[in-house]
C-alpha cells in the first residue's frame, strides 16, 4: 500500500461526528506508548478520571472511566450493568439512536415499553409523567440528550426528576452533548450517562466517557459482559488489576482534549457552540432553508438542515466533498433524502467553518437550480458580531 492512500490534506468535518481535532491532541497521541499498568500510564488515568468526572459534573462516589471503544460501548456498558431478564425499560425514542437504545435494552432482555415521539421534535415531559403514571411500575427511564438523527435536544433534567418520582433510574445518551451543550449529573440528578470522545469533547473516536452514580451502582445486575462489566473495569482503573490492555495512546488523546475543554471552560464551551449554531442558522435563513427542530427544541452541536424542494440531497452533499472537501451527514430512517446533519462541535465548531460552510452550500445550491437568495455568509457573521 502506498503513502498515497492516506489522506493528505485535512478533511473539513462537518458531519455528525468525527469533528476537527485540535493539533495539540494530536501531537498528544505521537507520545511513547506506556502498557497498561505502567505506574506513569496509572497516574495518568487517575487524571483522566478527574476529569471526565469535572465534565460529567458527576458526584462523589461516580465511577467514572471511559470505555475502550466507541460511543455505542458506552451505551451498551450502561445497559450491560443495569439491564436484565425481566427489568422493565421505559425507553424515549424520537430518533435513530432512541431506537438503538430500545434494541440493546431488549437485547438483554427488559421488557420494554416505548414512548415514540416524532421525529424532530423533543419529548414533552407531560408525556413521561403519563408513561410512567399509566404504563405500570419501570425500574428505568432511558433518554438520548442530544439525538443526533434528528439535531433535537431532550429535556432529560425534567425526565430525571419524573423518573425518580416513580422510583425509576435514568439512563442518559449525552454522545452529541458533552463538551457542547450543559450536562449536569450532580445537579440533574441523572444516574448512568456516557458519551464519546469524537464529537464535541474533541479527540478521535475509540473511547467511551462513562459516569455511573452511587444511585446506579446500588441498581447494577450481574453483568452479562466480561469486557463492558463495571465492576471489572472499577477494579482495573482504580484498583490496577489487569482488565484488558488499554490504549494508552487514546487515553493520551482523551486527556489532552479534556484538558482543552476545561481550559476553555464549559460554560464558555458551550457559549460558543451555540453562537456558532445561531449564526449558522441566520445564514441558511438568508438563502431560504430551515432546520427540521423548532426553535426551542434545537441542538447547538448538531444542524439538521432540510433539504429544499427539488434539490437531490446525495448529489450536494457530494459536491461539497468534491469541490470544498467539507463532509456533511446525510439523513437516517425516515429523514433519508430530507435533510443533512451538519455538525458544528468541539474545533468544527468555528465562525471560520460556518462561513466557509455556507459560502459552499449557497454555491452548490444556486447551480442546482435554487432560488433562495443570497449572502448566507454574511447573514451568518452579522449575527456573530
Ligand atoms: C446520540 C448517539 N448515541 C450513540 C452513538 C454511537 O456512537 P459511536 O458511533 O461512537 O459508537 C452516536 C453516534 O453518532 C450518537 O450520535
Amino acid at each position: 500500500m502506498s503513502d498515497q492512500q492516506l489522506p493528505s490534506i485535512e478533511r473539513v468535518l462537518l458531519g455528525p461526528g468525527p469533528s476537527l481535532i485540535a493539533p495539540r491532541v494530536m501531537r498528544a497521541m505521537t507520545a511513547p506508548v506506556l502498557s497498561h499498568l505502567d505506574p506513569d500510564l496509572v497516574t495518568l488515568l487517575d487524571d483522566v478520571r478527574a476529569r471526565l468526572t469535572r465534565v460529567f459534573k458527576a458526584p462523589e462516589g461516580t465511577l467514572t472511566i471511559a470505555m475502550s471503544g466507541t460511543g455505542t460501548s458506552g451505551m451498551e456498558a450502561m445497559v450491560a450493568n443495569l439491564v436484565g431478564d425481566g427489568t422493565r425499560v421505559l425507553v424515549v425514542v424520537g430518533g435513530y439512536f432512541g431506537e438503538r437504545l430500545a434494541e440493546m435494552c431488549r437485547r438483554y432482555g427488559a421488557t420494554v415499553s416505548r414512548l415514540d415521539v416524532e421525529w424532530g421534535r423533543a419529548v414533552d415531559p407531560a408525556a413521561v409523567q403519563a408513561a410512567l403514571r399509566d404504563g405500570g411500575q419501570v425500574d428505568i427511564v432511558a433518554c438520548v440528550h442530544a439525538e443526533t438523527s434528528t439535531g433535537v435536544l431532550n429535556p432529560v433534567k425534567e425526565i430525571a426528576a419524573l423518573a425518580h418520582e416513580h422510583g425509576a433510574l435514568v439512563i442518559v445518551d449525552t454522545v452529541t452533548s458533552l463538551g457542547g451543550h450543559p450536562v449536569d449529573v450532580a445537579g440533574w440528578g441523572l444516574d448512568a450517562v456516557y458519551s464519546c470522545t469524537q464529537k464535541c469533547v474533541g479527540a478521535p473516536s475509540g473511547m467511551a466517557p462513562v459516569a455511573f452514580t452511587p444511585a446506579a451502582q446500588k441498581r447494577r445486575v450481574a453483568c452479562r459482559s466480561f469486557y463492558l462489566d463495571l465492576a471489572l473495569l472499577e477494579d482495573f482503573w482504580v484498583r490496577r488489576k489487569y482488565h484488558h490492555t488499554l490504549s494508552s495512546t487514546m487515553i493520551y488523546a482523551l486527556r489532552e482534549a479534556l484538558m482543552a475543554v476545561e481550559e476553555e471552560g464549559l460554560e464558555e464551551r458551550w457559549a460558543r457552540h451555540e453562537r456558532n449554531h445561531l449564526a449558522l442558522a441566520r445564514g441558511l435563513a438568508a438563502i431560504g432553508l430551515d432546520l427540521l427542530p423548532p426553535p426551542a427544541d434545537r441542538l447547538w452541536t448538531l444542524n439538521a438542515v432540510r433539504v429544499p424542494a427539488g434539490i437531490d440531497e446525495a448529489a450536494a452533499r457530494q459536491r461539497l466533498l468534491r469541490e470544498f472537501n467539507i463532509e456533511v451527514g446525510a439523513g437516517l430512517g425516515p429523514l433519508a433524502g430530507k435533510i443533512w446533519r451538519v455538525g458544528l462541535m468541539g474545533a468544527s465548531s468555528t465562525p471560520a467553518m460556518v462561513v466557509l460552510f455556507l459560502g459552499a452550500l449557497e454555491h452548490v445550491l444556486r447551480t442546482m437550480g435554487h432560488k433562495g437568495g443570497s449572502g448566507a455568509a454574511a447573514a451568518a457573521l452579522e449575527a456573530l458580531n
